[in-house]
């Protein structure tokens, strides 16, 4: 897969005069627990958000942990975040199309930095992001596991946040101490529940109403909605081996079907009017960790 040249190419721009969502939705998708499908989920929802719903995707990886998305999709960028820091490198320059003409910001390297960024730093990389909203309807980002700095300040910045959580108690745990730590932060910060890995509808809503009660009990006013259930499936198995999106590969296997009507129910639900929102305001809150405002 070639690193992207700019951002017109193919598939881009083409759908600037109907666009349904004028400030880019910036969407972190995050969990509590390692390993409960992050990844895949930020891929599949990118994939589908782009093929069958004609939106301009791009995903930010942003787990420091071993690279993610470049693993999942087989592609292997020659630049990083690490080079648009460094000023060596614009933001185009470095993203990759991924299938379906998503595209991927190569982040693994030079993310960590985007929380504590110098001022000449994040005005640069906030002028790039800002140039590019004009072209994206979905800001995606993959974040790691867990309650690091580095988790808390994405998802913050973000205005909506998908937890993803398995019915594997620890899953359920240490999503509900990720929402406590970043309710105790932004107390109206809402949040989408997509239940992973489950047997079918029932017991993902039946999921979502023991970590709703628990947040009743011991957070109230903690804003936590059902965003939808995604099947434990095995064929996804076969697509990660195949470093392939299983919603590309296999489209009707259960996970595909399950993504779609994830993301029809998702876009079907724009975040509440009224707040501001988009690329520039999540930048601005990213490096506000790190920075005083001028
Ligand atoms: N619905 C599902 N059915 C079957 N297997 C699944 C499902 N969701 C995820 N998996 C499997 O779980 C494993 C972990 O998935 P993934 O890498 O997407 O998780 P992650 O949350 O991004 O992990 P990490 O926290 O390490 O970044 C993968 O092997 C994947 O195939
Ligand atoms: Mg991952």
């Amino acid at each position: 897969m070639d690193q992207a040249s700019g951002l017109r190419g193919e598939g881009m721009g083409s759908h600037a005069e109907n666009r349904r969502i004028h400030l880019p939705r910036v969407i972190s998708i995050t969990s509590g627990k390692g390993g409960v499908g992050k990844t895949n989920v930020s891929a599949n929802m990118a994939y589908i958000m782009a093929t069958r719903f004609g939106l301009r995707v791009l995903v930010l990886d942003a787990d420091l942990g071993l690279g993610n998305m470049d693993v999942l999709f087989n592609i292997r960028p020659k630049y990083t975040l690490q080079d648009v820091l460094m000023g060596d490198r614009s933001l185009p320059e470095i993203l990759v199309r991924g299938p379906g003409g998503i595209l991927i910001l190569p982040a693994a390297s030079g993310v960590e930095e985007m929380t504590s960024l110098s001022r000449d730093q994040n005005l640069r990389l906030l002028e790039e992001f800002e140039n590019l909203s004009s072209d994206l309807d979905v800001l995606l980002i993959d974040t790691g596991a867990g309650i690091s700095e580095n988790v808390l300040t994405f998802n913050l910045a973000s205005r909506e946040t998908i937890v993803v959580v398995t019915p594997e108690p620890t899953s359920r745990t240490d999503a509900f101490a990720l929402m406590k730590v970043l309710f105790r932060r932004q107390a109206d910060k809402p949040f989408l529940f997509l239940a992973n890995m489950v047997r079918d509808r029932q017991e993902g809503v039946a999921l979502f109403d023991l970590v709703s009660r628990v947040a009743d009990s011991y957070l109230p006013g903690l804003s936590l909605s059902f965003a939808g259930h995604l099947p434990a499936d095995p064929s996804l198995t076969q697509a990660v081996r195949a470093q392939k999106a299983i919603a590309e590969m296999l489209p009707g296997a259960p996970f595909s079907k399950g993504m779609e009507g994830v993301v029809r129910s998702l876009l079907s639900r724009p975040p509440k009017s009224g707040g501001e929102g988009g690329i520039g305001l999540w930048m601005k809150r990213l490096a506000g960790a790190g920075l005083e405002t001028p």
